[in-house]
């Protein structure tokens, strides 16, 4: 079976750097007609450049009338939520300020953009929600208490959403990823921290944004017409490193 993409319009969040990025680049080359959106248009605007045909939109996933801009006024196949902030520290330092900006991207941004394609969706026939979640919606770790509460409301999110709207023909899934090396956590990955992170990673190794790539395809095509509300992990076996 070919994982391809065409003639389908697919959003991908939070695509000016990172992951989202690499999904845009990714859904593409699948033969997708791409929307890269993100906070910085003149970012997306030179990546969308880069593609054969692709568009950029600015987009903050924490304000209504954005998501509402962009997504009232477009109709997509495929929508990847990927937006998302990672805050890390100690939960006792941790302001009600600071928890709520990570939930109000994190979920609520999810939330939103969610319900504006599914809104659009109902009407064309369906279509293909991947949210974009993380090993830490699954188990805990130390330092990002905020974080984590936003992943695993992204899964139960993602499970409720499916059994929703499975009658307007939309499928709404979660990616889960492990370590995953980006530009934003490369330079911790070499600390001795960082390191003996990745010993506990049961494949000893992190992961690249193209070990994504077999999951997410799966589920933005019809590949994945029978997947709805299912949570996939894509971690080294992380997850599963025994206690
Ligand atoms: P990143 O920081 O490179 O990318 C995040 C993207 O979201 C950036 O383009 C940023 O501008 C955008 N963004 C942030 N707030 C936004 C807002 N309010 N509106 C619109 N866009 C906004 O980080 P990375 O690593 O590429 O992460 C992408 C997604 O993958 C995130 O949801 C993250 O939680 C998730 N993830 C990443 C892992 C990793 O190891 N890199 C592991 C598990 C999950």
């Amino acid at each position: 079976m070919e994982l391809r993409l065409d003639g389908k319009r697919a959003l991908v969040t939070g695509a000016s750097s990172g992951l989202g990025l690499h999904f845009a680049g990714l859904l593409s080359s699948a033969g997708a007609e791409v929307t890269l959106a993100a906070r910085r248009l003149d970012i997306v605007e030179a990546e969308a450049a880069k593609l054969p045909l692709a568009h950029a939109f600015a987009l903050d996933v924490t304000d209504a009338t954005s998501v509402e801009n962009l997504i009232g006024a477009n109709t997509f196949d495929i929508v990847v939520n990927n937006a998302g902030i990672a805050e890390s520290g100690p939960a006792l330092e941790t302001t009600t300020a600071d928890f709520q900006t990570v939930l109000d991207t994190n979920l609520t941004g999810v939330f939103t953009v969610a319900r504006s394609a599914a809104q659009a969706m109902s009407e064309t026939g369906g279509g293909s929600i991947i949210n974009i979640a993380s090993i830490l919606g699954i188990r805990v770790s130390g330092g990002v208490a905020a974080y984590a509460a936003s992943k695993a409301g992204v899964i139960q999110l993602t499970k409720s959403l499916a059994l929703e709207w499975a009658r307007h023909g939309i499928r709404v899934n979660a990616l889960c990823p492990g370590y995953i090396e980006t530009p934003i956590n490369a330079e911790f990955f070499t600390t001795q921290a960082g390191q003996s992170l990745i010993k506990r990673i049961p494949q000893r190794r992190l992961g690249k944004p193209d070990d994504l790539d077999g999951a997410m395809l799966l589920l933005a095509s019809d590949a994945s017409r029978y997947m709805t509300g299912s949570v996939i992990a894509v971690d080294g076996g992380h997850l599963v490193s025994g206690l």
